[in-house]
């Protein structure tokens, strides 16, 4: 039976975006609901979004365990240790997988309860505007119309689909099928070579698969700093991932067992190949469908994201909008800061994201990853900066590991020294850049991080060096 109940704040969507927000709303005084429609196998409430169940958590996991398998069965030779009888538990490792999701869905409805955020699992509308409010209905497992005084819209985004090849998550994968393949294929496709292309792609390389990435674009990473992206094309390819740039992709068409992609590569000369299974990774589309949008005259942007200032706002008032749903990097963390600075802005309080400092990460084998801007930026943007690298073949602890590949790189105005950019290829490139975005927080220069004390033998020492090279004093190479 429906019931109303009155919220001072109502999510809309369960994701990094929305969780975290109804958490620090709750933790401002605020009473506050968070819908989220996310249903796991069994039909239960699985809050945490894409993040939780189809992306970071669950691609981090298999690309852990895949990782593992890569290394058992050629890293560990050189340590001396010698592995017989080596196979893979494909069913296991996607259970550990699950198993992962789970803990993670599980500790987000414990954190609710434990900051008294009532949950409610079902689909969230909007119905209309009401008297100081917004009435929104919840539909599905729980039926229930709600007034909310300020709305937190966090619906997250899904794969972008190609024209003529939908996802039927057997044959076509998104990142869903991507995640759950329950046989290593023989032939893996993968179009796109972004984020997504580039970590799964990665995972079942590492098991066995024979992957094959088609990327429209002629330049490989174009976001990434070109001298990281062409190491990190090097060692790509030297694993065994085959990608090809400015393909154009024709016709995909599914047969019983396997699908073939016709396309013309970078000659423009025609191409077929066929595969097991075709992952198609090339970008994310925001989630406003089903949202009642037009019921309270909630506007949207020219991309169909949802049109918000600097701070989150909407066109209606106190209607918030957060995360992959808004425009700029669909990124966990993103959201997550600004669905903390939505909350405190609607307790009065100035929350702030600070976008020049969102790192990004893809944790491929050697990790990528970077804060602030690139080499090709700062000379667009014509900045005099000066460049300093450091290998991590000159730094004892990476020879240790036994993974030596890649670099850092810091990037510094030429006149103030200040860091304009950090770029990693490397081990734990995605704990080093840490070091970094707090750094470029607190505005530091090149020479603060060189004259910092690390710990020996540290990859962090890395960093120290990359930092001294810009003014060219590198003390170990
Ligand atoms: P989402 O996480 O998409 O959550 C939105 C939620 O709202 C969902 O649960 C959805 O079901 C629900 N919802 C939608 N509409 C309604 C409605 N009307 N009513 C009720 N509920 C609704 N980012 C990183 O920072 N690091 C990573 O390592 C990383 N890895 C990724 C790997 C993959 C394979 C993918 C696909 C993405 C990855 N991302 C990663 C991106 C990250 O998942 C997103 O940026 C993040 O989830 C966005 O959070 P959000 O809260 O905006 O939306
Ligand atoms: P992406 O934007 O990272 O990469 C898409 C790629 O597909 C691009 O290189 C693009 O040029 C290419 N492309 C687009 N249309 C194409 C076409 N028709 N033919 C061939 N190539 C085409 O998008 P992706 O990989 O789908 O991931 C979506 C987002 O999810 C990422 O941008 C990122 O924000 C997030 N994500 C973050 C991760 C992380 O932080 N580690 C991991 C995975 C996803």
């Amino acid at each position: 039976m429906s019931t109303s109940k009155q919220f001072d704040v109502v999510v809309i969507g369960g994701g990094p975006g929305g969780y975290i927000a109804a958490i620090r709303a709750a933790q401002l005084g605020f009473n506050v609901a968070c819908v989220d429609e996310w249903a796991n196998a069994k039909g239960g409430p699985a809050p945490g979004g894409t993040c939780t169940n189809v992306g970071c958590i669950p691609s981090k996991a298999l690309l852990q365990s895949s990782e593992h398998f890569e290394h058992a069965g050629h890293a560990f030779k050189e340590h001396g240790i010698e592995v017989s009888g080596l196979s893979l538990n494909l069913p296991q490792m996607l259970k550990r997988k699950e198993t992962i999701v789970k803990q993670n869905n599980d500790g987000i409805l414990f954190l609710f309860k434990k900051n008294k955020v009532s949950f409610f699992h079902g689909r969230g509308a909007f119905a209309g505007a009401a008297e100081g409010g917004y009435t929104v209905n919840v539909t599905g497992p729980s039926t229930e119309t709600l007034q909310a005084k300020h709305v937190v819209i966090a619906t997250g985004s899904n794969a972008r689909q190609l024209p003529g090849a939908e996802f039927d998550e057997k044959l076509i994968l998104s990142n869903t099928g991507a995640l759950a393949i329950d046989a290593v294929p023989a032939k893996l496709g993968v179009i796109g070579a972004g984020v997504i292309g580039l970590e799964m792609g990665s995972v079942w390389r590492r098991v066995g698969a024979d992957v094959t990435v088609l990327e429209g674009l002629p330049t490989f990473l174009g976001a990434v700093d070109e001298q990281i992206a062409k190491e990190a094309h090097k060692l790509f390819t030297k694993q065994g991932l085959k990608i090809s740039l400015g393909c154009k992709i024709g016709a995909i068409t599914k047969g019983d067992n396997n699908v073939t992609v016709e396309y013309a590569d970078s000659t423009g000369a025609a191409q077929t190949a066929v595969f097991d299974k075709l992952i198609i990774s090339i970008g994310r589309v925001p989630n406003t469908i089903g949202l009642g949008a037009e019921a309270v005259g909630l506007a949207l942007d020219e991309r169909g994201f949802i049109a918000v200032d600097d701070d989150c706002k909407t066109n209606l008032p106190n209607v918030w909008a957060v995360g992959d749903v808004v425009r700029g990097p669909m990124l966990a963390h993103k959201a997550e800061e600004e669905g903390v600075a939505v909350a405190e802005r609607i307790a009065g309080q100035h929350g702030h994201v600070n976008f020049n400092t969102v790192p990004w990460v893809i944790y491929t084998s050697p990790e990528i990853a970077w804060v602030g801007r690139t080499e090709q930026q700062l000379k667009a943007d014509g900045v005099a900066y000066k460049a300093g690298t450091f290998p991590f073949m000159a730094n004892g602890r990476a020879r240790a590991l036994g993974d030596t590949s890649g670099m850092v790189k810091f990037l510094a105005d030429a006149t103030t020294d200040e860091i304009l950019g950090v770029h990693i290829v490397g081990p734990m490139a995605s704990e080093l850049i840490s070091e970094a975005v707090v750094a470029m927080e607190f505005r530091a220069s090149s020479e603060d991080i060189a004259r910092i004390c690390h710990a020996h033998p540290s990859l962090s020492e890395a960093t120290k060096e990359a930092a001294l090279a810009v003014d060219k004093r590198s003390l170990n190479f």
